[in-house]
């Protein structure tokens, strides 16, 4: 399969020689590095990445070669209006290998023009924040409010599309008062004990799963139970996230295991049970995801790992990023890439290629280390349709996603479709 290649108008798009990428890589965990250039020297030629196990090295120049391939059309306007053009779909793209997901906000589908995108593009979705404890919760506990979310599970039902829950038991956007005696938010507050916030916990995730699964049955399909646990250097010998969790203040390390239990005991038994984190690629937040992963997996409780992968331009290398990949994928259970986004600040146009050459480089990654089974990647989720409505746009000058505020593709949207017109390197 090659995605990208699924019927788009020819607008845009030129005739030109045959490519000349000659891809190099390296085996799971071998390490050619992400800016690893390879020496120069005479190829045959290809016309499109060849499967290879891992990310690709620098392509290669064939000098001054004659062309022996057939002419083929590569694609040089990247900036295509989706309200004008027909474009290929992402979802339909990478079928054969994981869904692909969006994070939106539920003023996102109050734009008609996005919503059809929307229903164009992906086949997974993950409300940004309408799901989480402090949308859900309010001080007549234990009574949740699902009115954040409604709009859009019921929006998930009517047109297909699967949800990913996020999140259940997560540090942050929860209220303090979740924690304290009497549900109080005074500053003199005493936290519960842990018994008590067990039995609190556990009725929070009855009450999110019974009222989900039973008002949109079969919509959500994954669950990030746990979210960002792990925090390295807090002192905890597993690696647990300490100071500002009060989940561990409250009740302990096993938390974690304590919600698993109660999310399968709940969860119907076709979804999928995962534990989300960011900078997974850090070898110590790495190896401590692993071993809490293969804990809970003994219990029979979790079913995936969520790499949240909030990354940089150039940090972190797509070797690290192979090698959680890797590492996670052989605890045998799936990986979504939960939150996906590339940190540009800036938008001339060559920035904007080279974030869509790592946009390629990534997805080309997933497609190779799939392709030769190092990988169980099950669904890729964008965390934000455009740029001006990421979470990083504080300051408007962020432009970390695949769609502008025109909603017109970026070159990262070809990249991601690893289109022939956007280069590796
Ligand atoms: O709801 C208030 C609104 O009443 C107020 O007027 C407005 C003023 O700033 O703030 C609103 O709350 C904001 C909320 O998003 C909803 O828009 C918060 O300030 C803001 O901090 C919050 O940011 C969210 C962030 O999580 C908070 O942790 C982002 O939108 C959301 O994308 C982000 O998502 C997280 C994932 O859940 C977990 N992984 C990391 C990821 C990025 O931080």
């Amino acid at each position: 399969m090659q995605p990208g290649r699924l019927g788009w108008k020819k607008n845009g798009v030129c005739v030109l020689l045959a490519g000349i990428l000659v891809l190099g890589a390296a085996g799971c965990g071998e390490k050619n590095g992400d800016e690893t250039k390879i020496t120069p020297s005479v190829q045959p030629e290809i016309t499109e990445p060849a499967p290879q196990p891992t990310e690709p090295a620098e392509p290669t120049r064939a000098a001054a070669a004659e062309p022996t391939e057939p002419v083929k059309e590569v694609r040089t306007n990247f900036y295509v209006s989706t309200l004008d053009e027909e474009i290929p779909s992402l979802s339909e793209a990478w079928k054969d290998y994981f869904s692909v997901g969006i994070a939106l906000t539920a003023n996102d589908l109050r734009n008609e023009l996005k919503e059809e995108l929307i229903l164009q593009q992906f086949n997974s979705m993950t409300c940004g924040n309408e799901m989480k404890a402090d949308a859900l919760l309010d001080r007549n506990c234990p009574v949740l409010s699902f009115k954040s979310c409604d709009g859009m599970l019921q929006f998930c039902m009517e047109h297909g599309i699967k949800m990913r829950g996020h999140t259940l038991v997560w540090h942050s956007q929860v209220p303090e008062w979740f924690f304290m005696e009497g549900y109080s938010n005074q500053k003199d507050a005493v936290f519960v004990s842990r018994e008590v916030m067990l039995e609190r916990m556990e009725n929070y995730i009855r009450q999110v799963m019974e009222y989900v699964n039973t008002t949109y049955p079969g919509v959500v399909y994954a669950w990030d139970v746990v979210n960002e646990a792990i925090a390295p250097g807090d002192g905890d010998p597993d690696g647990m996230r300490v100071e500002d969790s009060l989940w561990y203040q409250v009740i302990g390390a096993d938390f974690v295991d304590k919600a698993f239990e109660y999310a399968r005991k709940y969860a119907d038994p076709e979804q999928k049970l995962f534990y989300n984190d960011f900078n997974t690629y850090e070898p110590a937040k790495r190896l401590a995801i692993v071993k809490l992963a293969n804990r809970i997996k003994e219990q029979g409780n979790i079913d995936g790992i969520g790499m949240q992968s909030h990354i940089g331009m150039s940090y972190p290398s797509l070797d690290d990023f192979e090698t959680a990949l890797c590492k996670f994928s052989e605890t045998g259970l799936e990986v979504h890439i939960t939150e996906l986004d590339i940190n540009l600040d800036s938008n001339t146009e060559e920035d904007l290629m080279k974030e869509g050459k790592r946009y390629k480089r990534l997805f080309f990654l997933l497609k190779n280390l799939m392709d030769n089974n190092k990988a169980n990647v099950t669904n890729v989720t964008l965390w934000g349709l455009t740029d001006d409505g990421s979470w990083l746009n504080k300051d408007g000058k962020r432009y970390p996603l695949l769609f502008n505020q025109l909603l017109e593709t970026k070159p990262a949207f070809w990249g991601a479709l690893l289109d022939d017109g956007i280069p590796l390197y």
